[in-house]
């Protein structure tokens, strides 16, 4: 294991934790989920797909076959079968006489709001697909979305699957870099875009940096502009188009594209260990299928009385299979929240709890400690007593934080879903069932009905319980993805090479004395910052190639809030001159991070340093600097080329 493996003191902790906490009678007596879900699933893995994937999705062509793994390590699930994601999401609902059903409570961060029922989804989305029908898009084209959190993206998204077009969204938080490099290597044709969106309090701008990355060269024939600000935007005649103009112009009617199970729903961009994201694909059939179930069984959802609310961004996975597609299949009603949790005060999300009645929210740890750490007067100011359940992702929980988050949003009495998944999953993998799973805080516990996991030693073999190890997927599921885009090697490189016929997902993990599982962070070189991958690698290039920058080395640091921080130490070239180690200079170095790949990878803090500690071979220590900018005397530097390296780095962090 490498720099990110979670320090001894923090395993110790979580080991002790022995607090239970089994479901009420009156839960789980109402619960979609039972005990005997696990062993039909046991019985056989294959017919209990099957049958998830013919109960919660409708199929314009029934499949006939289930997994076929031949092609292995690509999958295909239920590769005969023809159908519509965004039928599935919305027209089925109407059909079936639930059109005045609200989909969406939509909340803009200054207090405007919007209701769209099914039926005006359903309505929007045909508009929007014709609309870039007559944009020339065609069924297999790449679209890149850049929106801010409102319901245009959803729209946007649901359109592009009408049209079998596979979606590329980027988060809104990311640089005009960033995406420039995701339109690239998807090869998108046209961008869905927003002017800006509502943050902290004001407009920010989003289309100037679609221009940006436009300007340096793609093959993107047209710029789709929602007015969400009406702040003034650059205008290219041609190429920009007006969406509300757009759809307007459009019939209100279309034929979503019947596409097989295996046709490409989305690729999405997520860091690795190199400084290049990886496009994950995914695929129809079996992703729909896996994010319809978990969201019915490990949210306990019932769609006529229950408001869900997910406060994650679309630009994420947690957006995609959680906001869009788990919840839309299940006919959810939710909340689609644009703004920050503190705007225009601390209590934001309580209010908008209170006002809703949200009876199932999903959220993060990050989000979670923020909240504690601002205090329960906040929360304190409204009635959430509408919450029934909670639903936790991204981070490993710490108990405390989960404790806080029972008690105090929860009253005491809803149950906790630590939910462990990645985007590479597609959907979640590891998670106790409500209302059969007595819940462990900080432990995501067992792998759901249909999920089959292990942690293995560095060796391979499957660890006995007590003890860690890297966690593995042991069988194919159905939403997993489907590869790389355009890079099937690395695709088996980075998930299939370690050990022989199993994925492996780059977390450690332990195995209590129970067999329930304990997610302990990443052994690779990707951080997670308030949840949000990054890979230690990217920031490094990022930092590199600004002018005064000769090497950097970064790491993941603990950080209370946002879980891990990014901590960078940079050598700057000598003809930097005496300026460059300024406290200016090293605040107009975070912003050149910032601006390469977005806001979130902005370093907490960069140390210029001159020697970083390395091998003989040249191999930079990352796991002593971890040390060091997690405050702790450096470990083991016997093996350091210059020994003396680690001290004065030690030195110059406690002066800084
Ligand atoms: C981490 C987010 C512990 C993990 C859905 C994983 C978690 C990475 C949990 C994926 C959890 C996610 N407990 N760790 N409940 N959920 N992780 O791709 O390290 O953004 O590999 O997907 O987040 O992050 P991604």
């Amino acid at each position: 294991m490498s720099q990110n493996d979670a320090p001894e003191a923090d395993l110790e902790n979580l080991l002790h934790e022995t607090r239970t906490f089994p479901p009420s009678e009156e839960f789980a007596a109402q619960a979609n989920a039972t005990a005997e879900l696990y062993q039909v699933a046991a019985a056989d893995r294959g017919a209990f797909w099957a049958e998830q994937a013919r109960s919660l999705v409708s199929w314009s062509t029934e499949f006939t076959e289930g997994l076929d793994f031949s092609g292995a390590p690509v999958a295909r699930w239920f590769g005969d079968g023809r159908l519509n994601a965004a039928y599935n999401a919305v027209d089925r609902h109407v059909e079936a006489g639930h059109g005045d059903r609200v989909a969406i409570h939509f909340e803009g961060e200054p207090g405007d709001t919007r209701t769209l029922t099914y039926a005006d989804l359903k309505e929007q989305v045909s508009r929007a697909a014709n609309a870039l029908a007559d944009l020339g898009v065609a069924t297999g084209d790449r679209v890149a979305i850049y929106m801010p959190m409102i319901p245009e993206t959803i729209i946007a998204m649901l359109a592009c699957a009408r049209l079998g077009a596979p979606h590329s969204v980027v988060f809104g938080g990311f640089s005009a870099e960033a995406l420039h490099s995701r339109i690239i290597d998807a090869d998108a044709r046209v961008v869905i875009t927003a002017d800006g969106g509502y943050r902290r309090g004001k407009p920010s701008s989003l289309k100037p940096a679609v221009d940006e990355a436009l300007a340096k060269g793609t093959d993107v024939r047209h710029v789709l502009v929602v007015e969400r600000t009406g702040q003034d935007v650059d205008w290219t005649e041609g190429r920009d188009v007006r969406w509300a103009e757009a759809l307007e112009a459009a019939s209100p009617e279309h034929t979503p594209v019947e596409v097989e199970a295996e046709h490409p729903l989305y690729i999405l961009y997520t860091s690795g260990t190199t400084g290049k994201p990886k496009g994950i694909l995914h695929t129809t059939g079996g992703y729909l299928t896996q994010t319809a179930y978990t969201f019915r069984y490990v949210f306990d959802h019932k769609p006529e009385t229950d408001v869900y609310w997910c406060t994650a961004d679309v630009g994420w996975v947690t957006g995609h299979s959680y906001i869009v597609y788990g919840p839309m299949l299940n006919g959810a009603t939710q909340v689609l929240y644009e703004g920050t949790p503190d705007t225009p005060d601390k209590d934001r999300w309580w209010a908008i709890v209170e006002k809703y009645r949200v009876s199932l929210l999903y959220t993060a740890p990050t989000a979670i400690r923020a909240a504690m750490k601002w205090g329960d007067e906040y929360p304190g100011r409204h009635d959430l007593s509408s919450l029934r359940l909670l639903g936790s992702v991204g981070e490993p929980i710490n108990p405390e934080a989960w404790i806080w988050y029972r008690n105090t949003i929860g009253g005491g009495k809803t149950p906790i879903v630590d939910t462990w998944w990645q985007t590479e999953t597609g959907a979640i993998m590891i998670s106790p069932l409500p209302g059969v799973t007595a819940a462990k805080p900080g432990s995501a516990q067992v792998p759901l009905p249909g999920a089959s996991v292990d942690v293995l030693n560095d060796a391979g073999e499957s660890v006995p319980n007590g003890h860690g190890g890297y966690l593995v997927l042991t069988e194919p599921w159905p939403s997993m993805l489907r590869g790389i885009w355009g890079d099937l090697e690395r695709y088996k490189e980075t998930y299939w090479s370690r050990f022989e016929g199993m994925y492996f997902a780059g977390d450690g993990a332990k195995k209590d004395e129970d067999g329930d599982i304990w997610l302990l962070g990443r052994v690779d070189d990707v951080m997670n910052v308030s949840g949000h991958r990054l890979s230690t690698t990217e920031v490094e290039s990022a930092l590199v190639s600004h002018p005064s920058v000769a090497e950097a080395a970064v790491v993941g640091a603990k950080d209370d809030t946002t879980g891990q921080a990014v901590v960078a130490f940079v050598i700057l070239r000598a003809a930097a001159g005496e300026d460059a180690a300024g406290e200016e200079a090293v605040a107009a170095l975070r912003n050149h991070v910032a601006k390469e790949i977005g806001p979130i990878a902005k370093p907490r803090s960069i140390l210029v340093v001159s020697e970083l500690p390395k091998t003989r071979s040249g191999k930079i220590m990352r796991r002593l600097l971890k040390d060091v900018a997690e405050g702790r005397e450096a470990g083991d530097v016997t093996t350091l080329a210059d020994s003396s390296v680690m001290e004065q780095i030690t030195q110059g962090m406690k002066a800084g």
